[in-house]
């Protein structure tokens, strides 16, 4: 695996490289979530990159940036070991050099859920969008992979990609999650082991909305109320429990095609988001309807 700190040295080094090209970003502290995605990466591109960059845009004033872990040596043997080719590295200069002084802004679904000023605010998918366009003209992909657990984040790129002619294809890979459901995420390391047991509230409040689901409950309040009363056992209060459409975030007026379920909560010195997608069970055919009063 080679490793790569300046846009022009990836550029050199991609000129020749065998297609199609697979992009991972991530902002590093690689868990086994970023690297499922990698080993993605790899069955579908010739030629993987892994880009490792804590993103200053995306993080607000009251965030963790300075806080976000950082360990480039454990992150560059993890990539390596499930076939990353090259990894991007690039200082924060690189990225935005003196004088840098422009956005990306994704409409629609950015302002939704995450991107309220109520929750991390306009400012978030603005540093996420930015920074992946700038990723995606970098490294010119073909394939670029992104992990269901920030469900938001994948719609706003995957408009980002169509909206601004990218020509890259994204895959979102689903959530990985701990055995007992927690669902893998760099935050997860802020957590006493006390706090995340509590934690264990979200993914359990999403399974018992999922299996209310399964039993045939389509309205919504019933849904959430079932999510809701885990998340009280738990003592966590949320930012947000949602039921939205998983195709653009509108709201879910019943469990109708896919819907999206999604929680963001403060759990001790952590913000966690976790997400679900809803879907009605299928209506029996007539022939797998019970036969009534058949004739003996
Ligand atoms: P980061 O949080 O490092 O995540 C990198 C990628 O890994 C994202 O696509 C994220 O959705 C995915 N991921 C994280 N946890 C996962 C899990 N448990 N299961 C599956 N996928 C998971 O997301 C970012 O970085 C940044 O916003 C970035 C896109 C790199 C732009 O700065």
């Amino acid at each position: 695996m080679k490793l790569e700190r300046t846009v022009s040295g990836l550029r050199r080094e991609l000129a020749g490289a065998p297609r199609p090209v697979a992009l991972v970003p991530t902002m590093g502290a690689l868990h086994e979530g970023h690297l499922t995605l990698i080993r993605r990466a790899r069955e579908q591109g010739a030629t993987v990159v892994v880009s490792i960059f804590v993103n200053p845009a995306q993080f607000g004033p009251r965030e963790d940036l300075a806080a976000y872990p950082r360990d480039e040596e454990r992150d560059a043997r993890l990539a390596a070991e499930v076939g990353a080719d090259l990894l991007f590295v690039p200082p924060a200069e690189e990225v935005y050099p003196p004088g840098f002084d422009s956005r990306v802004e994704v409409g629609g679904v950015s302002a939704e859920l995450e991107g309220d000023p109520a929750h991390r605010g306009p400012e978030h998918f603005r540093g996420v969008a930015t920074v992946v366009a700038k990723l995606f003209n970098m490294v010119g992909p073909d394939v670029a992979l992104f992990g269901q657990k920030d469900a938001q984040q994948a719609l706003v790129i995957r408009k980002l990609a169509r909206d601004l002619d990218f020509g890259v294809r994204i895959e979102v890979v689903p959530t990985v999650r701990d055995r007992d459901g927690l669902a893998l995420s760099t935050r997860n390391g802020y957590l006493t082991a006390a706090e995340r047991e509590r934690a264990l509230a979200l993914s359990r409040a999403l399974r018992a909305a999922e299996a209310l689901v399964e039993g045939g409950e389509l309205e919504t309040d019933r849904v959430l109320e079932a999510a809701r009363a885990e998340l009280e056992q738990a003592a966590v209060v949320p930012e947000y429990l949602e039921l939205r459409s998983a195709a653009d975030l509108s709201p879910a007026e019943r469990v109708d095609g896919e819907v999206l379920m999604c929680v963001a909560a403060r759990v001790g010195p952590a913000r966690l988001i976790d997400n679900v997608i809803l879907r009605a069970p299928a209506e029996p055919t007539l022939d797998t309807r019970p036969l009534t009063g058949a004739a003996t």
